[in-house]
């Protein structure tokens, strides 16, 4: 698979690969110990498929929202382990990489937690009592490429603070590379989203525009619609993705509405 002397091609390519400037410089990465010349350019993803690998499942949004790409990766000669999104990280000279396959870190009852009459504080305990283990090592804040202070939001579940902990952990993105740092063996990502799960139920007023859209919901509003969708072949199902209207960029809330209202 080694594509050492491959010259760069200036030709269209399929997907979001982009098409390297003409002036690229190739520089060596290593993928599962297998030395690569890739252009300079790439994020890792694109490294890996001009590489030769392909993603056939788990291959993620490629845009820095689902968290399924978490990379860990040194560099030749520096000690450090490094930590990034293998859609975002622009690769560099002498890169070593590792994907972190998938491993289900430890889940508790979600549901029967919303259902609990445990107050907020003491359902986080009881369904994470890790939590507590905790050392203050501070290595999973270190290591999310989201720039979270996962350790803080540890800190306010073990508080208490149920909604600062909600807070302080809603940017994640799941992908995981906090959990497997902890020597603790605590799974953050759960936590935060367990969290999360209560303030969003009991802690923080529901909103009066999603209790009106589940009414609608709950009422079939859109059973035939989806029904319709159901029946169309893909081609159908492009086309009109492709001819939607779209909400321009930077728009205000409020500011735009589609001319067709009738699906909303
Ligand atoms: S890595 Fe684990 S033990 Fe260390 S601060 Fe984070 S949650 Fe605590
Ligand atoms: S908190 Fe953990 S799981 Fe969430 S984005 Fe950061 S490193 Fe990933
Ligand atoms: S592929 Fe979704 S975050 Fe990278």
């Amino acid at each position: 698979m080694s594509n050492e002397n491959k010259q760069v091609k200036h030709v269209t390519m399929v997907g979001d690969r982009t098409i390297p400037p003409k002036d690229a410089r190739f520089i060596s990465i290593y993928i599962m110990g297998q030395r690569y010349k890739v252009p300079e350019t790439l994020t890792i993803v694109k490294a890996m498929e001009y590489a030769g690998y392909q993603f056939k499942r788990g291959c993620g949004c490629r845009g820095g929202i689902c968290g399924a790409c978490g990379t860990f990766y040194r560099v030749l000669g520096d000690h450090n382990i490094y930590t990034g999104l293998a859609c975002q990280t622009v690769v560099q000279p002498d890169m070593i990489l590792a994907q972190t396959p998938f491993f289900p870190p430890n889940r508790a009852d979600h549901i029967g937690l919303l259902k609990s009459k445990l107050p907020p504080d003491e359902q986080i305990a009881t369904l994470y009592p890790e939590i507590f283990r905790c050392v203050g090592c501070g290595t999973c804040t270190r290591t999310c490429p989201m720039g979270i202070d996962v350790m803080n939001y540890i800190a306010f579940f073990k508080r208490g603070d149920v909604l600062g902990g909600a807070k302080e952990s809603f940017d994640c993105i799941m992908c995981g590379l906090c959990v497997v740092r902890c020597p603790a063996n605590i799974t953050q990502m759960k936590v935060g989203m367990a969290g999360r799960r209560i303030a969003a139920t009991r802690l923080i007023p529901s909103s009066a525009v999603t209790r009106k859209r589940a009414e609608q919901v709950r009422a079939g509003r859109y059973e035939k619609m989806l029904s319709e969708l159901g029946q169309m072949d893909k081609e159908k199902l492009k086309e009109i993705y492709v001819s939607r209207e779209r909400e321009p960029n930077l728009s205000q809330p409020g500011e735009w509405m589609p001319k067709d209202q009738s699906h909303l």
